[in-house]
C-alpha cells in the first residue's frame, strides 16, 4: 500500500482502523448512544453482504421503516439525526461486538450478522480498496492479501470480528446468516429472516422479494437511486459499481495463489480453531 493520503484517510479507535469518515467524538460516544427497543442492527464485517441484506428486510416491511446509515459513520452529529428519527430505524453497522453500545445489549435489540467466506470477503474488498478514493491506495492484490491476513485493513481482522459475534450466537436477540446461503436458496434465507423478524409475509410475497433482490436486479435498481453516499448502507462511495461488482461465491481461485491459499488456511486454522 502506498502511504501517500493513508494517515488522512484512516485512524485507529480502540486498536481498530476506521475511517476518517468515523469521527473520534462520534466512536466515542456510541458508549452512551440510545437504542430504542424496536430496532433493528444489521451487522458485517465489510464486503458480505450488508447492501443485499438490507435490500431485502427493506422490502419485508409493510410500515415505514428506515434503513440509516451506518451507526459508527459521520461526525457527533450523526447521533442527533439517529435520536430524531421518529421511523423505526434498521441500523446498519461493521462494529465488532465489544464496540457495539451497551444498550443494543440491554435492550435485547434485534441483529442479523451476515457473514461470508473470508477469502471472497477478502477480493471484494480488495476491488473496493483498489477503486474507492476514500481508501488507502493499495498497489497490487499480494499486498492487499498481507494487510487483511495481519488485519490492518478498514475495521480490522476478519477472524476477531467474526470471532466477537460468534461468541453471542445462541443469544435469541441474534440471528446469523451467511451469503452463501443466501446465494443457495435465497427464499429459505429470507423465510428465516422474517420468523426472526415476526413478520407476517407470505411465501408468494418470500418469492417476489427474492426476484427483486437479485443481483441483476439490485445494480440495476442502484443506478437509479440517490447517488449521496450518507443516503446509503455504504457510507463510503456514491459509486454503486463498487457495491454491485459480482456477487459470486468462489471469486477467491481467481485471485489467491496456491502459497496464499495455504498461508491463509493456516491463519484460518490457527484463529478459529475454537470456532463453531
Ligand atoms: P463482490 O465484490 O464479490 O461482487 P457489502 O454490501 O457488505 O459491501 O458487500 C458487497 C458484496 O456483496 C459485493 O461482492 C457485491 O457484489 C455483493 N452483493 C451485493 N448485492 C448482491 C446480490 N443481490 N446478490 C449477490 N451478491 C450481492
Amino acid at each position: 500500500m502506498s502511504n501517500s493520503g493513508e494517515s488522512e484517510l484512516l485512524h485507529t479507535f480502540k486498536g481498530i482502523p476506521f475511517t476518517t469518515r468515523s469521527s473520534p467524538e462520534l466512536l466515542k460516544s456510541l458508549d452512551t448512544f440510545d437504542a430504542r427497543e424496536d430496532d433493528v442492527l444489521l451487522v458485517s464485517y465489510p464486503k458480505s453482504g450488508t447492501h443485499w441484506l438490507a435490500g431485502v428486510i427493506a422490502k419485508l416491511y409493510n410500515s415505514q421503516v428506515t434503513i440509516t446509515s451506518p451507526i459508527e459513520f459521520g461526525d457527533i452529529s450523526q447521533l442527533e439525526k439517529l435520536n430524531k428519527l421518529s421511523s423505526k430505524r434498521i441500523i446498519p453497522t461493521h462494529l465488532d461486538y465489544n464496540m457495539l453500545p451497551l444498550n443494543f445489549k440491554n435492550k435485547k435489540c434485534k441483529m442479523i450478522y451476515i457473514s461470508r467466506n473470508p477469502k471472497d470477503t477478502a477480493v471484494s474488498m480488495f476491488h473496493y480498496y483498489r477503486d474507492n478514493p476514500n481508501l488507502p491506495t493499495v498497489d497490487t492484490w499480494t499486498a492487499f492479501f498481507d494487510l487483511f491476513l495481519k488485519g490492518n485493513v478498514v475495521c480490522g481482522s476478519w477472524f476477531d470480528h467474526f470471532l466477537s459475534w460468534e461468541e453471542h450466537e445462541d443469544e435469541k436477540n441474534i440471528l446469523f446468516l451467511f451469503y452463501e446461503d443466501m446465494k443457495k436458496d435465497l427464499p429459505k434465507v429470507v423465510k428465516e429472516i422474517t420468523l426472526f423478524l415476526s413478520l407476517n409475509v407470505s411465501d408468494n410475497e418470500i418469492q417476489d422479494i427474492c426476484k427483486k433482490s437479485s443481483f441483476s436486479e439490485m445494480k440495476n435498481d442502484s443506478e437509479k437511486e440517490n447517488s449521496d453516499p450518507s443516503h446509503t448502507v455504504c457510507a463510503l462511495t456514491s459509486n454503486r459499481k463498487l457495491i454491485f461488482r459480482k456477487g459470486a461465491v468462489g471469486d477467491w481461485k481467481n485471485y489467491f495463489t496456491p502459497k496464499q491459499n495455504i498461508r491463509f488456511q493456516e491463519m484460518f486454522n490457527e484463529k478459529m480453531k475454537l470456532s463453531k
